[in-house]
């Protein structure tokens, strides 16, 4: 039996649910349960009636999806798909940052580690992150982590001037400009639509920005032909399942290996994830004060969310 076929019948005498990120492989993509960002992600998990969620996506993802559902078994392909967004914010260093601005809450962006999340006032991914700052009092001093560039741009779109943790994302923050000048200058008929963890430089030269749903969608029902993705690679899978005639044109790195896949999204496997399925492992543990503090933000983010019909 190949791999689709034992996921497929693991799935159902397991009562195992996969949730996929875009970001994972095609063949991932099209065995999950449900495919979305973040937000999706989190709300899915909170919802989850199965014995088993099984998490293809990064380390922070499948945490937030325990802490949601801490009575369910959270499992993982791979143990070591983690993020370089979360791991830039280390909760000692981030502690003492905190400390230096007593009068400040604290957003922190869902890419984060569970540690994090418990020194969070309310969580925020790039699907609500704007609505969440501004369900703030105007003179609310924020400090917004991990994600500095994330954090500039709302700070741009709101006009608030959110103390920045120093971190960034080493897919999206290598994306290269001048591709992306040379792309529009060969496509003028093409849109650019970028993740708004790209650097200030990409996000100034595109005419949407937004969560992989939000491009997702944008690209679905915008009446362009073509358009220059800023983002993971990942992401395209659905975006040509969805609009078969329309052309996407993903944006190089500055690298040389012109590679912009996340390598840890990608050390997900369709044979990794058979094994975790067999084995129920490696699985996510928390303890249970971690996951009492951290589920306050995450929830709050949720209610938000709900409140402004961003989530059902
Ligand atoms: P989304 O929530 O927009 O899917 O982003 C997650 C992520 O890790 C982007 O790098
Ligand atoms: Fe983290 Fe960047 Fe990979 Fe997203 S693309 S999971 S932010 S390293």
């Amino acid at each position: 039996m190949n791999y689709r076929d034992r996921i497929i019948q693991l799935k159902k005498t397991k009562n195992a649910i996969i949730l996929a990120h875009y970001y994972q492989i095609a063949e991932i993509q099209d065995i999950a349960d449900y495919v979305g960002d973040s937000l999706g992600l989190a709300q899915q998990a909170s919802q989850a009636n199965s014995d088993l969620i099984v998490f293809a996506g990064v380390h922070f993802m499948a945490e937030t999806a325990k802490i949601l559902s801490p009575e369910t078994k959270v499992v993982i392909p791979d143990i070591e798909a983690g993020c370089s967004l979360a791991d830039s914010c280390p909760p000692e260093k981030f502690s003492a940052f905190r400390n230096k601005y007593p009068d400040h809450i604290v957003i922190s962006y869902i890419n984060c580690s569970a540690e994090i999340k418990t020194m969070s006032d309310v969580i925020c991914t790039s699907g609500n992150a704007k609505q969440i700052v501004e369900s703030f009092p105007e003179d609310q001093k924020i400090i917004f982590a991990p994600d500095k560039n994330l954090g500039a741009y709302i700070n741009n779109i709101t006009g608030k001037n959110m103390v920045l943790w120093d971190g960034s994302c080493e897919v999206h923050d290598i994306l290269s400009t001048e591709a992306i000048i040379n792309l529009k200058i060969e496509h003028p008929d093409a849109k650019l639509v970028a993740h708004p963890e790209c650097k200030a430089q990409v996000l100034e030269l595109a005419d949407y920005i937004g969560s992989t749903t939000a491009m997702l969608n944008f690209t679905k029902t915008d009446h362009t032909q073509k358009y220059i993705i800023a983002t993971e690679t990942g992401i395209l899978h659905q975006m040509r399942k969805n609009s078969p005639k329309k052309k996407f044109i993903i944006v190089p790195t500055d690298e040389t290996c012109s590679c912009n896949d996340c390598p840890y999204m990608k050390l997900n496997t369709m044979e990794k994830l058979n094994k975790c399925m067999e084995d129920e492992v490696p699985e996510i543990k928390l303890d249970d004060k971690t996951i009492e503090l951290a589920k306050k933000p995450i929830n709050k983010m949720l209610d938000i969310s709900r409140k402004l019909n961003l989530i059902k």
